[in-house]
């Protein structure tokens, strides 16, 4: 096959020096360390030009061949959000009181979760996340390639750029999800990823105490 690929050149990469570098990437490091899962927002609103940016950022992701398999719905709709909330403590009704295992149970333990889910309403912004397993290309479906691996990283570039924006979020799974996919009116190529909520924290938020693994644990150098 012949290629038709077509080149530009790359701009957005001075060269700074290893002082600088060294300076971003430890800023950069202590703000990611204060990040947190927050499940207790404030009602604060939240200018959507920022929400706006941080989406913007999200769609920059590299994905598999380009094909950007996400789709984010922003839900500003109060009715809508009410739904969602109705269907995911129904679902989550089920989760804890049987369907889940003990086993899960007892790791969600730590969190102090339950079926309760106030943040569906409360919290000043709601993004739910679909990954686009294929594409209607004139009648024919094309497949999307690694849908998984690309929505879950420009899911990590939406949750890395609300957070550099003064925000907290919450990412929310509700198992299983395919009620979001019929209250959301998404078409059939289209499964629920994840919900992310966002806003500022209340302002006496408690968040579980947690440790994360050690470097040494996870980075192996040979
Ligand atoms: C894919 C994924 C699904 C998650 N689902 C939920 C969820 O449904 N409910 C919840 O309260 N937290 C959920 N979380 C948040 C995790 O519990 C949290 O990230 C983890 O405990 C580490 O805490 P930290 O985010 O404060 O570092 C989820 C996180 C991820 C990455």
């Amino acid at each position: 096959m012949v290629s038709d690929a077509q080149f530009q050149p790359l701009s957005g990469y001075p060269a700074w020096s290893e002082e600088v570098m060294l300076q971003r990437a430890d800023e950069n490091l202590s703000h990611s360390q204060l990040r947190r899962t927050v499940r207790d927002f404030s009602k604060a609103p939240v200018a959507d030009s920022i929400v706006e940016a941080c989406l913007k950022t999200a769609m920059t992701a590299p994905s598999g061949a380009n094909q950007q398999p996400w789709t984010f719905v922003w839900v500003k709709s109060t009715d809508v959000r009410q739904k969602i909330r109705g269907a995911a403590e129904a679902e989550e009704r089920e989760f804890y009181s049987g369907r889940a295992s003990t086993e899960w149970l007892d790791a969600l333990a730590q969190f102090g979760t339950d079926d309760h889910k106030p943040f569906l309403e409360d919290a000043p912004v709601m993004i739910a996340v679909f990954a686009e397993a294929w594409k209607n290309n004139g009648g024919r479906k094309a497949k999307n390639y690694y849908v998984s691996e690309s929505v879950g990283i420009a899911t990590g570039f939406l949750i890395a750029a609300l957070h550099h924006a003064g925000l907290a979020t919450l990412t929310h799974t509700p198992s299983p999800m395919k009620f979001l996919s019929d209250i959301l009116q998404r078409p059939d190529n289209e499964r629920a990823y994840l919900l992310l909520i966002a806003g500022h924290p209340a302002t006496d938020c408690q968040v579980p105490v947690i440790t994360k693994r050690s470097y040494e644990d996870v980075v192996i150098v040979r």
